[in-house]
């Protein structure tokens, strides 16, 4: 069993990671005080891994209400939000409750934030089940609802009590879901662990195959420099940016393909090679960042390239409109070299065109998209 400790003073919490740790969760909840708990997942989750909750909720002799809905980014709203909290209300959960988020990163989210508003606040346990939400969502505290107009704008910071990540759950996932989110995996390597990056490029195999012991290693290392991060800067006023490598780019690619085209992590990929070929570009990166990582994400079958048929003037129109930008300049997190990532601010758009288009003329054999 692995552990990584949350270090945010009276707000800290630990991450327990495992094969098969959901059977021993019986042990484990009783010590958080967990006595009543209202339990949000979703009906595939719930269904292919559920009972091994319902079990462990019933040996420790938690009281478990399951609220259990559809899958799917669109349950990420505040008609949902509305809806769990009139039936925890109804089913006299209090604010000694504890709401358990049994499931991805759209679970993590939504009942995250149930956890934060409901009463003005309860504990929450994480008991993420994909791999972006072990490695990413589920730690942190940034919850969240949408509106149409806007992903993730209602929302609040709120820490779990608690991360519970048994990695026998994640078997069920596609292979494809599986590379997608271990591109999380990988930056988190590639910002701030040199030493991570080069196992996991070096054996990614393990990780896609879920060897438990190297699985299990692999989260503890990506959840401490995740931890690391959020402990820094809890609230998002600076330092916590660099997590967003990749991103910049990649979600512009995931919009204008339309959401659903491209898994997350896919996105990602293709952003985090836009940015380390752009450092390299304009004379930021002190080493060859563009070329280990095209090496890697095309051994794993992700995307590298982006599609002819998607406008590079669309990508960089939806970037400079992105709510993070102040003064109509671009900041965007740029590698120096494998482990260290700054943010920078690009004074022109020509150097960020040409990588686009040069990302554009890339031939990629390996992948449909
Ligand atoms: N809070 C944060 O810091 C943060 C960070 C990154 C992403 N996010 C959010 O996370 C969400 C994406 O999360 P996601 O990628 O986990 O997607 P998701 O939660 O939509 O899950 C993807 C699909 O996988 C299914 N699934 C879940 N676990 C499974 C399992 N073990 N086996 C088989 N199928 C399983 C789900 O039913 C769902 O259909 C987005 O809403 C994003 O905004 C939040
Ligand atoms: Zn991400």
């Amino acid at each position: 069993m692995e552990r990584v400790h949350v270090d945010l003073g009276a707000r800290s919490y630990p991450i327990i990671i495992g094969p098969g740790l959901l059977d021993k969760a019986g042990e484990i909840l009783p010590e958080f005080r967990v006595r009543k708990a209202f339990v949000v997942t979703d009906t595939r989750v719930d269904k292919l891994h559920g009972s091994k909750l319902r079990n462990a909720l019933s040996h420790a002799s938690v009281e478990a209400s399951f609220a259990v809905i559809p899958p799917g980014e669109r349950q990420k709203s505040l008609k949902r939000l509305g809806i769990l909290a009139a039936q925890m209300l109804a089913q006299g959960f209090d604010r000694s409750s504890t709401v358990i988020a049994f499931g991805g990163g759209v679970i993590g989210d939504l009942a995250g934030f149930l956890a934060a508003v409901f009463m003005r606040g309860v504990n929450y346990v994480q008991v993420p089940t994909t791999l972006l939400a072990c490695v990413d969502s589920s730690i942190g505290g940034k919850t969240a609802v949408n509106l149409p107009q806007s992903k993730n704008c209602i929302g609040a910071f709120h820490q779990p009590i608690l991360v519970i990540e048994d990695v026998e759950l994640l078997r069920t996932l596609s292979k494809r879901d599986l590379r997608a989110g271990a591109v999380e995996l990988i930056k988190h390597g590639f910002i701030l662990d040199p030493d991570l990056y080069n196992q996991l490029s070096s054996d990614f195999k393990r990780l896609l195959e879920l060897e438990p012991g190297f699985t299990s290693q692999a989260l503890r290392r990506s959840c401490e420099i995740k931890a690391r991060v959020v402990s820094a800067d809890e609230r998002e006023s600076g330092y916590r940016a660099i997590l967003n490598f990749g991103h910049t780019v990649g979600h512009a690619l995931e919009s204008t393909a339309g959401y659903g085209v491209y898994r997350h992590g896919e996105a990602v990929a293709v952003g985090m090679l836009a940015e380390a070929m752009l450092a390299e570009r304009i004379g930021f990166a002190q080493e060859p960042v563009w070329q280990p990582l095209n090496t890697l994400f095309s051994k794993m079958r992700l995307p590298t390239h982006i599609p002819q048929k998607i406008s590079t003037q669309k990508l960089l129109n939806t970037m400079y409109t992105d709510k993070k930008n102040r003064d109509g300049n671009l900041t965007i997190v740029l590698p120096r070299k494998i482990g260290c990532v700054e943010p920078v601010t690009l004074r022109s758009v020509s150097d960020l065109n040409q990588v686009l288009l040069q990302m554009q003329r890339q031939e990629d054999k390996t992948t449909a998209l």
